[in-house]
């Protein structure tokens, strides 16, 4: 359990971080979020003793982090990938961390194996892609067995897959009753992994709340309706004291009825629909609504509707903006081959079920079925090891 109390941080005359109280629940993955700027890096930091609180109080187990002996084994952190000596392996960097802590040898290769960095855990750290740092920072996140791991933007770097995993492994580490606090800017992805939402804006604290209370409350939800005998239906639902909503489409957004209502209401009077939809916002429009207000750096020239979406709002990055092409071809120097998605290259996620953790990995196989169960993996890869083999090749010719 991780607790804040009043935690304050000023930077001269900028506060980053403002009076935030809250806590941090086990058992449960709790998404951290707030626009650029909001203070969550800073909040993580002085969780772990790396800034000084301006005032107030944070507490991990009850304790300040300075008061943890080998603090590891109390809680794992992700803060910054790129946090490495590049002249060290990836195994000596974890070797080193397991040592400060009294943390038994072999844990450093369960743990590359867990993140699927085995093949190149005797290459230097200083060659690796973004995505290879953080599966690295997450291997010395989980080194120590912790109870409270605490990841700041894991996913930044990773590939589909990895994405993938790192969602099962969250969810996996919550299921066994662990404190899993993690930022993250990628709503669809937080939408699926967390359960529970701290939101913060210029510092202050904007919500502490599970996921679905969180959407309800920041965002309108209503009904599409299409008609091919569209201004009958206009009349019978305004007659009926509804509020209409036409679209560009050529269908109605009704808010202030449920799907069941309109639709028997329609019957009534034999109106053919085409379509009777419940709509639900997303995390993201639900987030960008609520921390609209407190977006302190914004991007101009932007193309299209206003930022907010709701009914009527085009889809954001759809007019006109630039997309990445479709289906480009993975970079020359990529380790992952011709197609970096049909194998993985990381070998199979460990909470994958039906797979029994390995033999004193420490991590245990989360229960399927119960609250929480991560959802299903995709299949193992047949050759997973052969990812990474050409940096051993590498490293054994340089004499690793
Ligand atoms: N060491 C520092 N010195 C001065 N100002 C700082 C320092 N660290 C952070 N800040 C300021 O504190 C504020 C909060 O920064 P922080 O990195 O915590 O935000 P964040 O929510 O993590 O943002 P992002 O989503 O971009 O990672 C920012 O205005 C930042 O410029
Ligand atoms: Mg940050």
């Amino acid at each position: 359990m991780i607790e804040l109390q009043g935690l304050t941080k000023r930077y001269g005359d900028k506060t980053a971080v403002d009076h935030l109280t809250f806590t941090v629940r086990p058992g449960v993955v709790t998404g951290f979020l707030g626009p650029n700027g909001a203070g969550k890096s800073t909040t993580m930091r002085m969780m772990l003793g790396l800034d000084n609180p301006t005032s107030g109080d944070v507490r991990i187990d009850g304790k300040h982090y300075a008061q943890l002996s080998e603090p590891l084994k109390y809680i794992g952190a992700l803060l910054d990938a790129k946090a490495i000596h590049g002249g060290r392996t990836a195994y000596h960097h974890l070797l080193c961390m397991a040592q400060s802590n009294r943390i038994p040898r072999h844990r450093v290769d369960e743990v590359l194996e867990t993140v699927g960095l085995s093949a190149v855990a005797k290459k230097r750290s200083k060659g690796f892609s973004l995505g290879m740092g953080q599966r690295l920072g997450i291997a010395g996140a989980l080194l120590g067995d912790p109870e409270i791991l605490m990841f700041d933007e894991p996913v930044n770097g990773l590939d589909p897959e990895g994405i993938h995993w790192i969602r099962n492994l969250m969810k996996g580490l919550a299921a066994q009753g662990r404190t899993v606090f993690v930022s993250s800017h990628l709503m669809s992805e937080m939408a699926l992994t967390a359960d529970h939402l701290i939101v913060i804006g210029r510092g202050r604290l904007m919500a502490d709340t599970s996921m679905s209370d969180f959407i309800e409350k920041n965002s309108r939800s209503y009904v599409r309706l299409r008609s091919p005998q569209r201004e009958q239906l206009k009349d019978v639902m305004a007659k009926a004291g509804h509020t209409v909503v036409e679209t560009a489409d050529g269908g109605f957004e009704v808010s202030d009825g449920d799907a069941a209502t309109l639709g028997e209401l329609a019957a009534k009077h034999q109106l053919v629909l085409h379509e009777l939809s419940p709509q639900r916002a997303s995390l993201e429009e639900a987030f960008m609504q609520l921390t609209a207000e407190s977006v302190e750096y914004h991007a101009h020239g932007q193309v299209g509707g206003p930022p907010v979406g709701g009914p009527g709002a085009p889809a954001r990055g759809a007019a006109g903006q630039p997309g990445a092409p479709a289906g480009a071809p993975p970079s020359a120097g990529s380790p992952y081959g011709g197609s970096p998605y049909g194998q993985s290259p990381y070998g199979p996620s460990p909470y994958a079920p039906g797979q029994a953790a390995p033999q004193g990995q420490g991590w245990q196989q989360p229960q399927q079925g119960g609250q929480g169960a991560p959802p299903q993996a995709p299949p193992a890869p047949p050759n997973a090891p052969e990812w990474g083999a050409q940096w051993r090749d590498q490293g054994k010719k340089k004499g690793h």
